[in-house]
């Protein structure tokens, strides 16, 4: 079956002809929206009576146009398809006649769901088979502690380079644990680039060198990956804001980590790829839900893992494999990077993106308004054009628009053609 939506047929390029689509533009096919439980009552208003007060809430449908374009750097959009099979397996997984959310993490369903979310992982990164893949909780932060836990000693020297908000508090929980260093910051020109790898002075001795591939406050990206100077180092990168929007070769890393709520899922769910020689290290004061092997002796089933939010990136690697894999989406992401950034850069500086050009991230545009008084305006009147969540980040102020795997070319488009129409309005 195959659904179209509003607006896949919106082509034209005009700026008014592009504020008018649609938030949808998804051909569904893959994933059909069927519901196998209890369907009739779940398209009736439900009614929850409480002491004092009623809730009416009406029934999820299929109806995906009164969706709005989510900017949002995190918790992020997911992709339409996703959140439709979501919705259709709700009530009734694939005929157990239960909820994933609730069945045991260790029945056989949940197993089928675990293993299958891991298998499509490690198709879509080829990740090598000395690699475990870890599903976790406790978001990217806490894995700015568990890192040195797990693969230094509290007298160990570790490197980072310091390119963001985001390395630069991973940096600092280290210290607790160890003795980082940071040998390159990028906080004197406001995080705005990546250090050339030859000037980089790496520590003798140094047990790993970390990066966050992507800053997502900053917009800044790491597009190659520099290597760590000593024997027995390794390279490790926090890809919270970018992880599966391209290729990785997973072989140059010891640790890959990466929140979900980005690219691949709901918050709730932390993945950690490492190098299987890397176990064994930890320090013997690390908590046992800190501890890497534990994990990957239990297969991420030690406690009660998330298990829905493990489902639902099973959902989005399923469709990320669907859509051709890492590099068909990587091709996606560099075009809608391209429109925006065309966009900032041909707009005669009415936007500026202070990011260098050859480091901005395709995830996270961050651009200012030559006139910052205009900021406040042009998030309300986006916001009421239906495109949400596009004002900076507190520290850095301006806009920011994280245009993420499951943000559409139309999402896009719309904004640029939103941004040309608002500075016609306002330039001069
Ligand atoms: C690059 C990066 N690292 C780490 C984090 C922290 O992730 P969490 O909130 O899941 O702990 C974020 C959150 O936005 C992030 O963007």
């Amino acid at each position: 079956m195959a659904i179209t939506t509003a607006s896949a047929a919106a082509s034209s390029t005009t700026p008014l002809s592009q504020l008018k689509l649609k938030p949808t533009s998804t051909q569904i096919s893959a994933f059909p929206a069927t519901v196998s439980r209890p369907s009739a009552r779940a398209q009736k208003t439900i009614s929850i009576h409480c002491s004092s007060t009623t809730l009416q809430t009406a029934a999820p449908t299929a109806s995906a146009t009164d969706r709005v374009f989510n900017f949002a750097a995190g918790p992020a959009i997911l992709p339409e398809k996703v959140l439709l099979k979501a919705q259709s397996e709700l009530y009734n997984w694939r005929g157990s006649g239960m909820s994933v959310m609730e069945m045991s993490h260790r029945g056989k369903e949940f197993l089928s769901i675990i293993q299958k979310a891991e298998s499509d992982l490690r198709n879509l990164l080829n990740i090598p088979s000395n690699y475990h893949v870890l599903f976790l909780q406790g978001g990217a932060t806490t894995q700015f502690a568990a890192i040195p836990l797990n693969i230094c000693q509290p007298d160990d020297v570790v490197d980072y380079i310091v390119t963001g908000s985001w390395g630069d508090k991973a940096f600092k929980e280290a210290a607790k644990y160890c003795k980082p260093k940071s040998i390159w910051s990028g906080k004197s020109d406001k995080y705005t680039k990546i250090p050339s790898f030859e000037t980089l002075e790496q520590t003798p001795g140094a047990k790993y060198l970390h990066i966050c591939a992507n800053e997502t406050i900053h917009g800044v990206e790491f597009k190659d990956y520099p290597s760590p100077a000593n024997e027995n180092e390794v390279l490790v990168a926090d890809m919270s804001s970018n992880f599966c929007s391209k290729p990785v070769d997973v072989s140059k890393f010891g640790l890959i980590y990466a929140g979900a709520q980005k690219n691949v899922g709901p918050s709730g769910v932390t993945i950690v790829i490492i190098r299987s020689d890397l176990f064994g290290n930890a320090q013997s004061t690390t908590p046992v839900m800190l501890d890497y092997k534990i994990h990957a002796d239990n297969a991420s089933l030690y406690n009660t893992p998330p298990c829905y939010g493990i489902y639902m990136c099973g959902l989005v690697f399923e469709d990320l494999v669907a859509q051709g894999g890492l590099i068909e989406v990587e091709k996606k992401n560099a075009k809608k990077g391209k429109i925006l950034y065309d966009a900032i850069n041909g707009s005669n500086g009415f936007y500026k993106c202070p990011v260098v050009e050859s480091v901005r991230s395709l995830m996270n545009v961050p651009f200012t308004l030559a006139k910052p008084e205009l900021e406040a305006e042009f998030v309300k009147e986006a916001a009421k054009e239906k495109m949400v969540q596009l004002k900076g980040h507190r520290s850095v102020g301006g806009i920011r628009a994280s245009i993420y795997n499951a943000m559409p070319v139309a999402g896009v488009e719309k904004l640029v053609a939103f941004m040309k129409d608002f500075q016609a309005r306002h330039d001069g």
